[in-house]
């Protein structure tokens, strides 16, 4: 992809919105919701994986209205430009023991699905109490391990989306909205 270099050149890389800020800010709130009446009672610890995931992180975290905790993991898979290399590697792991936890992955996007089954595999080898896998988006048509998230608040077709915590080449996580990406 090309260098992005000021704002009409930010600007036009915008091809369209495909979820608005109203539509994300109403799903979450559900999403908070069932989590609280599900989980009340129980240890929750809410695992964000960076970057892409820290502002539903932000925004989810503050739709649950019983205790919870949060802990950060850094997944990074490589793509080049829009494309997926398949490479996925931890370059930051949790700092709590999660076996008293029970664990809530909270994910931007997937994808390929490496990214979350090597993270999934990890985490159940370390004995949490239960865990479930929270996505705020889905593309299931370019799926290359077989993975299905617990919950999933949209699912979207095959576009390259950036926005609300999702960058091309780390650019444009600061979008309050999901928009596709055009070069
Ligand atoms: P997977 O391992 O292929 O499922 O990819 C998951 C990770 O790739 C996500 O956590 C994102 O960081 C990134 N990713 C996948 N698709 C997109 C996209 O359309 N826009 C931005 N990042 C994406
Ligand atoms: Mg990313």
């Amino acid at each position: 992809m090309k260098a992005i270099n000021g704002i009409e050149d930010f600007n036009s890389r915008i091809k369209r919105i495909l979820i608005t800020e109203e539509e994300i800010k109403t799903a979450i709130a559900k999403a908070g919701k069932d989590i609280s009446d599900s989980y009340d009672g129980r240890p929750i610890l809410l695992v964000s994986i960076l970057k892409g995931a820290f502002v539903f992180m932000a925004d989810l975290l503050r739709a649950i209205t019983v205790p919870c905790e949060i802990g950060f993991m850094c997944a990074k898979s490589y793509y080049e430009g829009t494309v997926s290399t398949g490479v996925v590697k931890i370059t930051m792991d949790l700092e709590q023991d999660i076996s008293n936890y029970h664990v809530i992955i909270v994910e931007d996007i997937i994808d390929t699905g490496r990214t979350l089954n090597d993270v999934v595999k990890m985490l159940k080898a370390r004995n949490p109490l239960s865990l479930k896998v929270i996505t705020l988006l889905d593309k299931p048509s370019r799926r290359l391990v077989d993975f299905v998230a617990d919950v999933s608040l949209f699912t979207i077709p095959d576009h390259f989306v950036i926005g609300y915590g999702l960058d091309c080449a780390e650019i444009f996580r600061n979008l309050p909205y999901i928009a596709e990406y055009t070069e």
